[in-house]
């Protein structure tokens, strides 16, 4: 089993799957379309972050992709739907870095409260501005978060640590922390908070969920902050309410354009603000998380080898799995009828004993997993591969790797492709 890391992965990962006996080859660029087919050839696990796109050419290219690692929290650069088709397991990390959001989150909560970055530039500019005007303590103040998921929650808990008041908004029932409150509707927050901050989702209904009428309906002197998605803030909005006085500041992490790379200009109606912190898309981005994500994403890679499971796969049916020491026959196929009668009725020929079976769907894909007491039942995989529905036969054998001998793990793994039966 062979791995490629493109875009320089955390090296936690090399760790993570060498560790499982899986050869790791790491490089720091991303590759283009033609450059990953050719360079693939020979690895069953791909490593990217955000510049290498995995499109359905390469996914129909490369028969023996088994697993696709995102070293990132979106998934954009990947085609979800064709790579689910080719039996290509991809998986991401969409919450290693929640908790650098948060603290940035409260670092600029408390930064916007006592003005700090119009001291610092006053300051910076030789003048000596010594003011209590304008500067508060968060202590008691009513902080309001919309999208109380994740990160919102995680701010809630963090923000009444340091004494702050924490009301909320979800359009799903969510469970409140600590003493937090849940309000019925995003008016009744924006009415009673001091800072508002927005940590909703980026499903495409939230496409300019915030603009002149919820500016308006925040309190005078009140503060806002989105480290979200840039879609859902109308800035021409914002720009306006913080030039008439009516908001005494804004954070903002996220931008509806952004630059590409790194040094890029950047040029937003935002610039020259008072009391505006305007940070490019940083707020997950720390060496705590890029760690965190390298660890995270290894381990789901390593796992899928390892015992089949898909917990969190951002396109096959998801499984928790674990190892059960038994052999185990993981079938990813089409979600046709009839497929679980047509799997069984081949493992009834065969006299398989099974010990346990699962079975799980994602739209038109199917993942049955059945293990049995007799792994070396190869007639019968060789049966699964020929069954019309099947996308990938994968025969995982029942010796643990803590008892594994030394050498590439392999050797014990078995993975399937259509038209290449074991
Ligand atoms: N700035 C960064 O670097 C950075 C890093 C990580 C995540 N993010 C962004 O932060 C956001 C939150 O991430 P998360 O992991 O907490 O997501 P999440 O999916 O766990 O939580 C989102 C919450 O928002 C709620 N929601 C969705 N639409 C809503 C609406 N219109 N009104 C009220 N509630 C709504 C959902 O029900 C959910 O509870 C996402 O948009 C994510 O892309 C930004």
């Amino acid at each position: 089993m062979r791995a490629l890391l493109l875009e320089n992965v955390h090296p936690v990962a090399t760790t993570v799957l060498e560790a499982a006996g899986i050869e790791v080859v790491t490089r720091k660029g991303a590759l283009d379309e033609q450059e990953l087919i050719d360079e693939l050839a020979g690895f069953q696990l791909l490593g990217i972050r955000s510049k290498t796109e995995l499109t359905a050419r390469v996914c129909s290219a490369l028969p023996g992709l088994l697993g696709v690692g995102v070293f990132a929290i979106g998934t954009n650069q990947v085609d979800v739907l064709s790579s689910a088709a080719h039996g290509v397991a991809v998986f991401n990390a969409p919450y290693s870095n929640t908790r650098s959001v948060v603290e940035l989150t409260i670092a600029e909560i408390i930064a916007l409260t006592r003005r700090l970055t119009v001291l610092d530039k006053a300051l910076h500019e030789g003048t000596w501005d010594k003011t209590a005007e304008g500067a508060h303590e968060v202590r008691g103040r009513v902080l309001g978060i919309i999208g109380y998921g994740n990160i919102g929650s995680q701010l809630s808990v963090l923000a009444e640590g340091i004494g702050m008041r924490v009301v909320f908004y979800d359009t799903a029932e969510k469970l409140a922390l600590g003493n937090a409150r849940r309000l019925e509707a995003m008016d009744e927050l924006l009415e009673m908070a001091d800072i508002v901050t927005i940590h909703v989702d980026g499903r495409p209904g939230n496409a300019g969920l915030f603009g002149s009428h919820q500016f308006g309906r925040m309190r005078p002197g009140s503060l806002f902050l989105n480290a979200s998605r840039g879609f859902v803030v109308d800035l021409a909005a914002l720009r306006e309410h913080i030039l008439s006085g009516h908001l005494g500041g804004a954070a903002i992490d996220v931008f509806p354009m952004e630059p590409k790379n790194r040094g890029d200009r950047f040029e937003s109606e935002l610039r020259g603000l008072p009391n505006v912190i305007l940070t490019p898309h940083v707020g997950g981005s720390t060496e705590e998380a890029q760690e965190a994500i390298g660890q995270f994403v290894a381990g789901k890679l390593r796992d899928y080898v390892r015992t089949g499971s898909t917990t969190l796969s951002v396109n096959l049916p998801n499984l928790q799995l674990e190892h059960t020491g038994v052999g185990r026959i993981a079938h990813l196929h089409r979600n046709v009828p009839g497929v679980l009668a047509a799997v069984n009725q081949v493992f009834a020929e065969h006299g398989a004993n099974i010990v346990g079976q699962v079975l799980a769907t994602r739209g038109e894909i199917g993942y049955v997993v059945t293990d049995i007491s007799d792994v070396t039942q190869r007639g019968a995989s060789a049966k699964l591969q020929a069954l019309d529905s099947t996308i990938r036969l994968r025969v995982l054998d029942h010796i643990q790797r803590d008892e594994l001998p030394p050498g590439p793990a392999s050797a014990h793994w078995a993975s399937v492709g259509v038209g290449a039966p074991d």
